[in-house]
């Protein structure tokens, strides 16, 4: 297909499109033993540029640590490695200017950016490929980009996280149904459903915090084998931001576990998202009808036009699924390949880079949308009512007054088939109906089943109770300021060029 048949692409790299043929079929910078050139199709095949074009950043910051290390050890003359950084300067700026001539011949974002550099500095521009190799490269730049994704995932949960605090905290006091098998179980704090959340996504920040342990500096592995200069890795590792430099040539080029690691964290916290915006579409039916999402987050039909769709958060909640078939397909890439690189390993960047997108384009909807619901307190608190969620706390006054757990069960479901019956509130009954029942009935009974007080009652550390709720909730805030100036500050492995 040529690039007029499609559609602009809107993720294209500053100064468009790249030509999916043209200049392709030049010579190749390793087509010394060819006699033919690649055919077309194949061009199309092999090339990665299309969507690696985006590690440029990171090429230029991996090759420019590797010039200067080259010139450390003396590999490279000093004035060679002055001229190589004001050619990689020129290449940065060729592409922030959207300059940069793009040509799917080049293969990969890797040989686009050396070919270029010889343009502009001569035949010395072949020297920034000296103890490297593209199996190494590609390698770090994409540990590189990576680090970056992870930092940026890491800022947007805690700002999900604040979102989610500041919802608790403006529901202090709505209690609604907790359910189970989505059937109205207890009642709870809404805050305290939202501080759920809050803790599944501390866990995801643990979990990105501790991937930059597997995050190793690659560079000086070459090929497979490792090459034939005393090059200092400590030095390149030290200036890109690495706590360690991989220790063995071969598992350096050849293994992807760090991705398949960060696709996994990713997904975690994916699916975390995903159960978040299924409440949302819940409580926004009008079967629930506990919060109302924002015009500005909602679609309509175009038959019916009574309808205002929750799409942004079943979206979320469907982009889960991508997410798990994109942590599959990197597993079952690698599964069975031999030692040591092979191109199948090309593929991963589309699983990496789509996730990355993907898991900011979920993380900031989702504190859109939390920002901006609203709440509707007397409907959750009639569903929390209507639902005799306040039965297992009538067993227990039971229970307090001699009977078996068990019997008390049997005497309280007993009461609700009569309430239910005819859709009364459980406090509705009388003591005379109460006393037929069991004669242990007393009028404190109209207490227990004071929603009020059933919440209170779950005293347990990490309970409903609004005490116990208040303090999660300060916990919280404190864990989001800790890890906020954590993140900020240092940053997890954040180089001098980051
Ligand atoms: N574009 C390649 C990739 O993404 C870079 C490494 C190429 N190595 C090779 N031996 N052909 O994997």
């Amino acid at each position: 297909m040529q690039s007029s048949d499609r559609p602009p692409d809107p993720k294209a790299p500053p100064g468009g499109e790249i030509p999916l043929a043209g200049e392709g079929r030049r010579r190749k910078p390793w087509g010394g033993r060819f006699h033919e050139n690649q055919a077309p199709l194949f061009e199309r095949l092999n090339a990665s540029l299309p969507y690696d074009y985006v590690l440029a950043p990171y090429d230029l910051r991996g090759s420019r640590a590797h010039v200067r290390m080259l010139g450390s050890v003396g590999v490279l003359a000093p004035d060679e490695v002055g001229d190589l950084l004001a050619g990689l300067d020129q290449v940065e700026e060729e592409m922030k200017a959207g300059a940069f001539p793009w040509d799917l011949g080049d293969e990969d974002v890797h040989m686009a950016i050396e070919r270029r550099l010889t343009d502009i500095v001569g035949s010395l521009g072949g020297k920034v490929h000296t103890g490297r190799s593209r199996n190494d490269q590609v390698v770090l730049d994409v540990q590189l980009y990576l680090r970056d994704a992870v930092r940026g995932h890491l800022g947007r949960v805690l700002d999900l996280v604040s979102a989610l605090l500041q919802a608790a905290e403006r529901s202090t006091g709505v209690v609604l149904p907790g359910y189970t098998h989505l059937q109205r179980a207890q009642p709870v704090l809404l805050a305290h459903h939202f501080l759920a959340y809050v803790s599944m996504l501390e866990r995801d920040a643990g979990r990105l915090e501790r991937w930059f342990e597997s995050s190793w500096m690659p560079l000086g592995a070459g090929a497979l084998a490792g090459v034939n200069y005393p090059l200092d890795r400590e030095m390149v590792a030290r200036e890109l931001g690495f706590e360690k430099v991989a220790p063995n040539a071969m598992d350096a080029v050849a293994s992807r576990d760090a991705a398949f690691e960060y696709l996994s964290v990713a997904t975690g916290c994916a699916l975390h998202l995903s159960r978040l915006a299924e409440e949302l579409v819940l409580w926004s039916s009008q079967e629930f009808g506990f919060i109302t999402l924002p015009d500005t987050w909602t679609s309509g039909s175009s038959i019916m036009p009574q309808k205002k769709n929750p799409d942004g958060a079943e979206l979320v909640r469907g982009k889960a699924a991508g997410f798990l078939g994109r942590l599959t397909a990197l597993g079952a890439l690698v599964k069975g390949l031999p030692l040591a690189y092979n191109k199948d390993l090309q593929e991963d960047k589309l699983y990496l880079f789509a996730t990355r997108d993907e898991l900011d384009l979920c993380l900031e909807s989702m504190s859109a949308m939390v920002a901006t619901l609203a709440i509707d307190e007397d409907r959750a608190r009639v569903a929390a009512e209507g639902g005799y969620a306040q039965a297992t706390d009538v067993a227990d006054y039971l229970v307090a007054r001699g009977l078996p757990f068990r019997e008390a069960h049997h005497i309280t479901g007993r009461l609700v088939a009569l309430v239910a019956g005819q859709g009364r509130p459980l406090a509705s009954v009388t003591l005379d109906e109460l006393r037929s029942l069991c004669p242990l009935f007393d009028s404190t009974y109209y207490q227990v089943v004071d929603l009020d007080k059933v919440v209170a009652g779950k005293i347990s550390p990490g309970g409903t109770a609004p005490r116990r709720v208040a303090e999660q909730l300060s916990d919280a805030f404190d864990w989001l300021t800790t890890t906020r100036s954590r993140v900020q500050e240092a940053g997890p492995g954040a180089g001098p060029d980051a």
